[in-house]
């Protein structure tokens, strides 16, 4: 098969990133007889620097136009003062928004191998920690209106947080979905003591619940489910929720696991155009030193094969490989514990290729 990825590479650490998840994917098609075809967009601080802008229109339709898009990290200090509609987050939130994927997927999964690096006691953790969260990703607070303004002389800023029942009803979908091939545990989380997005969030996941009688669903505070994700991890199977909720909570859920390092996402819409991007961030202070962990775009990569191109076979590969280079005891920096084998980025990317047979 043939497929043309958009990839961008962005800021900080995402080009080192990248390039390890290209060798995978390379190495993949070598064994498979697949050709991926890799064009370079421009997102992020680089491309405010380059064109002036964080995602200009044509660097939008050239991911449009691709089989899906892989992408590193953006952002960084050195565009901290830049104008709010020009900050390089900006260009990733039009990429989501103009490629239409409203749903995000983030595993939290805890790797037996990495078992002694979560936070966690070890007695919450034996109990197992494998859960989803399916975020929204384009609607929420994060697309309302925003300004800030002078009123009274009191400078006054607002952010608006609105969603709309279909908005709602087509990541409910998702969630449900999502459950339903796996143990059929649904958790809705809102804040709907306080909010009226929240209750309506509410309402419309128990109607769509009559359509899923095969899927158990509950409802759970946000802050009370922040504390359950530490508290006790392994009562969760799916959990859907609004975009803000679900930001904060996957970084949450990812620190438990061991290191965000390791946690891939998935962004789908209608179709299998999809968006493929690790959950950190752009980790300006390590840009540059051979030292960031490649895995959360490495399995970034094999969500892409599995989500959008459907090779499952392929997928399973890049997580087995993933987890042979973990058997043999090869770390990044963020995962390194005491007997273990530490290796930079370029090396784990290698390792891991390697592992590919
Ligand atoms: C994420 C990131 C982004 C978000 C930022 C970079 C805009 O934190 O993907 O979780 O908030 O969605
Ligand atoms: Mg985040």
């Amino acid at each position: 098969m043939t497929k043309n990825i958009a990839v961008i590479r962005g800021d900080g650490i995402g080009p080192e990133i990248i390039e390890q998840a290209i060798k995978v994917l390379q190495k993949i098609g070598s064994i498979y007889g697949h050709t991926f075809i890799f064009t370079d967009v421009d997102m992020g601080g680089c491309a405010i620097d380059k064109w002036g802008d964080p995602l200009p229109d044509f660097m939008l339709e050239k991911c449009i136009q691709s089989d899906s898009v892989l992408l590193g990290a953006v952002g960084g200090n050195k565009w901290n003062d830049v104008p709010g509609y020009m900050r390089p987050e900006k260009g990733l939130l039009r990429l989501r928004s103009g490629m239409g994927v409203y749903s995000n997927n983030r595993p939290a999964r805890i790797w037996p191998q990495l078992a002694d690096n979560s936070p966690l006691r070890k007695s919450i953790v034996d109990k197992g920690i494998d859960f989803i969260i399916v975020r929204e990703l384009i609607g929420g607070i994060y697309f309302g209106d925003h300004r800030t303004e002078d009123i009274d002389g009191i400078a006054t800023a607002t952010d608006v947080l609105m969603y709309n029942e279909e908005e709602i009803r087509r990541i409910g979908r998702i969630g449900f979905e999502t459950a339903r091939k796996r143990n059929k545990r649904l958790c809705s989380v809102e804040k709907s003591n306080v909010l009226d997005s929240s209750r309506l969030w509410k309402k419309v996941m128990h109607e769509l619940a009559s359509e899923y009688p095969d899927v158990e669903l509950s409802d759970m505070l946000v802050d009370n489910c922040a504390m359950q994700i530490v508290k006790n991890p392994a009562q969760f199977d799916v959990i859907v929720t609004e975009n803000m909720f679900g930001d904060i909570l996957s970084d949450e859920a990812s620190m438990i696991t061991g290191s965000i390092g390791m946690i891939p996402s998935s962004s789908l819409g209608a179709g299998t155009l999809g968006l493929y991007e690790p959950i950190h961030g752009s980790a300006p202070d390590i840009a540059g030193l051979d030292i960031a962990n490649p895995i959360g775009t490495i399995l970034s990569a094999a969500m892409m094969l599995r989500f959008s191109f459907d090779m499952d076979k392929e997928a399973d590969a890049i997580e087995k490989a993933v987890s042979n280079f973990l058997d043999k005891g090869y770390r990044t920096a963020d995962i390194m514990s005491q007997g273990m084998v530490e290796v930079g980025c370029s090396a784990a990317g290698k390792l891991i290729s390697e592992e590919l047979k």
